[in-house]
C-alpha cells in the first residue's frame, strides 16, 4: 500500500482479487470516490470477496478472467489509463485449505488443480496424457526438480497400469521414485512436482509474462506496477521484465521481504517477494 499509495479519484487495478484484502484496502484508501477493476478466474473466491466487499460495491468491479485477458477486460470497461496495477499471484488460502481440488500433498484428493474450473486440461489429464519428456521438463523447468526424469519414468510406468487420480498416489510415485539419498531435508520430496504440475495446469508463467508485457502500458504517468511471487522462477521473470521495459523504472532494486513479525502472524508470507516499478 506504501508503493501503490491509493488516492480519492484514482483507478486501481487488482488482477488476484482472491478473498480481497488488497482490494479492501485500496477501496478504503482511496475513498469516497476511488475505484477498483478486480481481474479472479475462480468463481468460489469472487463469490466470497464480493461478499467481504459489499460495503464497496458501487467502486468495484469483479471481472472473472484471467489476468493475461488485462487489455480485453479494460477494454471492455472502456478504461484506457489506470492509477496502479498490483498483482498478488499463486494460491489463495482458501484454495490451500478447503479447495479440494488437488493443491496439496498433505490430503487426499483428486488431482484437479485448476484454479478456474473452466479450463481445460486438470492435472490428471497432464498425468495420463503428456509423453515422459514433457513430464520431465514440466518437473524440471517449473519445478526445478533435479529428479525430473527419474520421476516422469515412474508415472509413465505406474499409468500403464493404474490411472492416477489422486493426490496419494502422486505422492508415493514420486517417494519411490526418488532414492532416500536424494530426499530433501526442509521440503517434503513432493513439493516441487506438485509446484510443476501446478504451473503447467494453470499456464501461471506464460500469463505473468503476459500481463507483464501489457500492464505498463495502462499506467499514468508516475504510477505504480506492483507484483507478488511466492518462488524464484516469477521472482526471476519480474526483476528481468521490468529492468528492461523501457516504460518502467524499477522502484525495488531488491525485492520487498516480509519482516519477522508478519511470518511469525502468517507463515505462509514467508516467501512472498514483491517487486515495484513506476512508469515514466
Ligand atoms: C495469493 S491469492 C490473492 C490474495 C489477495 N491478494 C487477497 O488479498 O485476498 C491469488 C489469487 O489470484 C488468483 N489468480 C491466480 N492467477 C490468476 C490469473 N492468471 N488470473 C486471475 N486470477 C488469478 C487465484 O485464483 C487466487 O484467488
Amino acid at each position: 500500500m506504501r508503493f501503490l499509495d491509493p488516492q480519492p479519484g484514482g483507478v486501481y487495478v487488482d488482477g488476484t482479487l482472491g478473498l480481497g484484502g488488497h482490494s479492501e484496502e485500496i477501496l478504503s484508501r482511496s475513498g469516497p470516490d476511488g475505484r477498483v477493476i478486480a481481474f479472479e478466474w475462480d468463481e468460489s473466491a469472487i463469490e466470497r470477496s464480493t461478499q467481504r466487499l459489499q460495503p464497496y460495491a458501487e467502486r468495484l468491479t469483479v471481472i472473472r478472467r484471467n489476468f493475461a485477458e488485462l487489455a480485453m477486460g479494460l477494454d471492455e470497461l472502456g478504461v484506457r489509463e489506470i492509477d496502479g496495477l498490483l498483482i498478488d499471484i499463486g494460491l489463495s488460502s482458501l484454495q490451500l485449505d478447503i479447495g479440494e481440488r488437488g493443491f496439496s500433498f498433505q490430503r487426499d484428493e483428486t488431482l484437479d488443480m485448476r484454479m478456474d474450473n473452466r479450463r481445460k486440461n486438470s492435472a490428471q489429464e497432464i498425468l495420463a496424457t503428456c509423453s515422459e519428456q514433457e513430464l520431465a521438463d514440466i518437473f524440471f523447468y517449473y519445478g526445478e526438480e533435479r529428479q525430473a526424469r527419474p520421476i516422469a519414468a515412474a508415472i509413465c510406468r505406474y499409468r500403464a497400469e493404474q490411472k492416477i487420480e489422486t493426490t496419494k498416489q502422486l505422492v508415493s510415485i514420486v517417494a519411490h521414485a526418488v532414492p532416500r539419498r536424494f530426499h530433501p531435508k526442509k521440503i517434503h520430496v513432493a513439493t516441487k512436482v506438485f509446484q510443476a504440475l501446478r504451473i503447467a495446469v494453470n499456464t501461471e508463467l506464460e500469463n505473468l509474462a503476459t500481463i507483464l508485457d501489457d500492464g505498463a502500458r495502462f499506467l499514468k504517468p508516475g504510477a505504480k506496477f506492483c507484483v507478488i511471487s511466492f518462488h524464484s522462477l516469477e521472482d526471476r521473470i519480474v526483476k528481468r521484465k521490468f529492468l528492461s521495459d523501457e516504460l518502467l523504472d524499477v522502484l525495488t532494486t531488491k525485492p520487498v521481504m516480509p519482516s519477522a513479525e508478519e511470518v511469525a502472524e502468517n507463515p505462509r508470507s514467508r516467501s512472498a517477494r514483491l517487486r515495484v516499478a513506476q512508469k515514466k
